[in-house]
């Protein structure tokens, strides 16, 4: 697990938009795993940035969504693919039918949970995979004590997740649905290169956790310190619980330029 500390959360839309420049210039058609949420929002919009300056095309790759509301209408403006849409996928050149997410109004959901994960296998498997950990270290939808080599299944949301979230429901908890589809995290394990942003104080205690504690599925994201190709990228404040903060910025800052993350 490479660890990067940066001082401001849009220091790090430049490191990660590199991931992507990398990766598609080396494999035009590659499949981008996408997380919805505030923290990856700089990123999208160097993303975005880059592809108005002629520097990026997204023309032949492929994306799938990490998770996505049960039950909520088609045309619903909280739906994660209608999110995804306004802040990525649609303000850049990405195929509206290259981008998938789980489909939340399948009337078998555990069906189309196995769908979903059979879909991303077929497109050959997800190439970066970006995310954002909970403050109680949650990955995706994967909340404490989720299997840690679970697939893309139905999930029930907690009271506290539901309640946080009422903000983009007109502070309507009634209007929060109660069930998601996510990606596992077994699914999110298998991505070739899975990138995770935390930013602020709020996400210090879980960055310590799953970053420099025990792997356990009381810490979703602590999965990651098993996966051969994990980089975490937080602020100054998400990193100060690390330990070992001053060696991953020491190491990052030696790093020769050509590398890359
Ligand atoms: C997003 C997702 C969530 C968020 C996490 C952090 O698709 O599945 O796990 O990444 O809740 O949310 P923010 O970025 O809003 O702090």
């Amino acid at each position: 697990m490479e660890v990067i500390v940066v001082e401001r959360p849009e220091d790090a839309a430049p490191i990660v938009a590199d991931a992507y420049s990398r990766l598609l210039a080396a494999k035009p058609d590659a499949v981008l795993g996408l997380a919805t949420g505030s923290t990856p929002l700089g990123v999208y919009d160097e993303l975005v940035r880059r592809y108005e300056a002629g520097e990026l095309t997204f023309a032949s790759a492929r994306a799938f969504l990490l998770d996505e509301y049960v039950g909520l209408p088609a045309d619903h403006p909280e739906r994660y693919r209608a999110f995804i849409e306004r802040v990525f996928t649609g303000r850049v050149d990405l195929r509206p039918d290259a981008v998938q997410g789980p489909d939340g109004l399948a009337e078998d959901l555990s069906a189309a949970g196995v769908a979903y994960d059979a879909a991303i296998r077929e497109a050959g498997g997800i190439d970066l995979q970006i995310l954002g950990i909970g403050a109680d270290g949650h990955l995706a939808f994967n909340m404490p004590m989720s299997s840690l080599t679970g697939r893309t299944r139905l999930k029930t949301l907690t009271p506290k997740t539901r309640l946080d979230n009422a903000r983009f429901f007109d502070d309507d908890l009634d209007q929060v649905p109660r069930h998601c589809l996510t990606q596992g995290l077994g699914t999110i394990m298998e991505s070739r290169h899975a990138v995770m942003l935390g930013f602020g104080l709020n996400k210090a205690q879980a960055v310590r956790e799953c970053v420099e504690g025990a792997v356990s599925a009381r810490w979703p994201a602590s999965v990651l310190q098993l996966h051969p190709h994990a980089t975490v990228v937080v602020d100054a404040e998400a990193a100060s619980q690390l330990t070992f903060r001053e060696y991953y910025r020491t190491t990052y800052d030696g790093k020769p330029d050509w590398q890359g993350i």
